[in-house]
């Protein structure tokens, strides 16, 4: 039988590797993707926010997936990225999504808790994964360079809230708030993540797998440190969207009259692939 997200998690989780979740919005960059898997024999998620999704479809998107899984034989999964609510993920959930994730990071724990709950009872029934979130991760997915990111001790996940969301809600995967965020510093570089918190958050939490978000700019010792801790899935969007446009964005000024999609969206997918390659090698410790 094919293998489900979870037990790819689960390998994730005893062999330390990380699954890479690469957001898209477009039909070149979900190819391109999927190339990058492809190449490394490795299990890639697709993430769509609520955004991405609605600009792409989510029928389309499911669709496809099936299209590039079938073509492919790869272990391609459709992640639904920062649900903010329980109505949209329920039709991420109908029209076929692997995973559903509910960010319930702006209600209080109580709150989020409850809806989380909720979501997890209608996915699991249709077979789908939940990923849920507890702390404040930070700064707006829109955002690409900030000017100086300081981390809040106050929006760090704290271990005991996570131990009881874990217990109360049956998610299968926790988004932890570790110093990580949206976006990258404007150094290009973040700041170092708290490596110390995500130790006392995976010791409360036991086998739950971890996740990571905003992992554009986060230096990779951190990212092979986090790893080692316990996260087995790793977000990806700002440094993807950056190397898209900029390469489109150089591509189209080099020849001004190249107005054909199918040749002047060939660089910004080729350098979107060795991105995904280059992260899918750091997640995995491949050389
Ligand atoms: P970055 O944009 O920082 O890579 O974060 C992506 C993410 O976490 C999507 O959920």
């Amino acid at each position: 039988m094919a293998k489900t997200i979870k037990d790819y998690l689960k390998k994730g989780e005893a062999e330390k590797f990380a699954i890479g979740q690469f957001n898209f919005s477009d039909f070149a960059q979900m190819k391109a993707i999927v190339q990058a898997g492809q190449v490394l024999n490795s299990p890639v998620i697709l993430g769509t926010s609520e955004g991405e999704s609605a600009f792409f479809g989510l029928e389309e998107a499911v669709a496809l997936r099936n299209v590039l899984r079938k073509r492919t034989g790869m272990p391609i999964f459709l992640n639904l990225d920062h649900g903010k609510s329980f109505e949209y993920l329920k039709k991420a959930i109908d029209a076929g999504y692997d995973m559903v994730h509910f960010d319930g990071s702006k209600l209080s724990l109580e709150e989020n808790i409850k809806i989380t709950k909720e979501v997890v009872k209608y996915a699991h029934k249709k077979g789908v994964t939940v990923e849920g979130e507890v702390g404040k991760i930070g700064n707006d997915a829109s955002r690409l360079y900030l000017e100086k990111f300081e981390i809040i001790e106050e929006n760090l996940t704290k271990p005991e809230d996570a131990e009881r969301f874990v217990k109360e809600t049956g998610v299968d995967l926790l988004a932890v708030s570790i110093g990580n965020f949206h976006g990258i510093e404007i150094s290009g570089i973040d700041p170092n993540l708290r490596l110390d918190v995500l130790k006392n958050i995976k010791e409360k939490v036991g086998k739950m797998p971890l996740v990571l978000h905003g992992g554009s700019g986060t230096p990779e010792d951190d990212i092979r440190g986090a790893i080692a801790l316990g996260i087995v899935k790793i977000n990806i969007n700002t440094e993807l969207r950056l190397t898209f446009s900029g390469n489109l964005r150089k591509t189209l000024a080099a020849d001004l009259e190249n107005i054909v999609p199918y040749k002047y969206l060939v660089p910004p997918m080729e350098a979107s692939e060795h991105l995904v390659e280059y992260k899918i090698r750091l997640f995995t410790n491949l050389k």
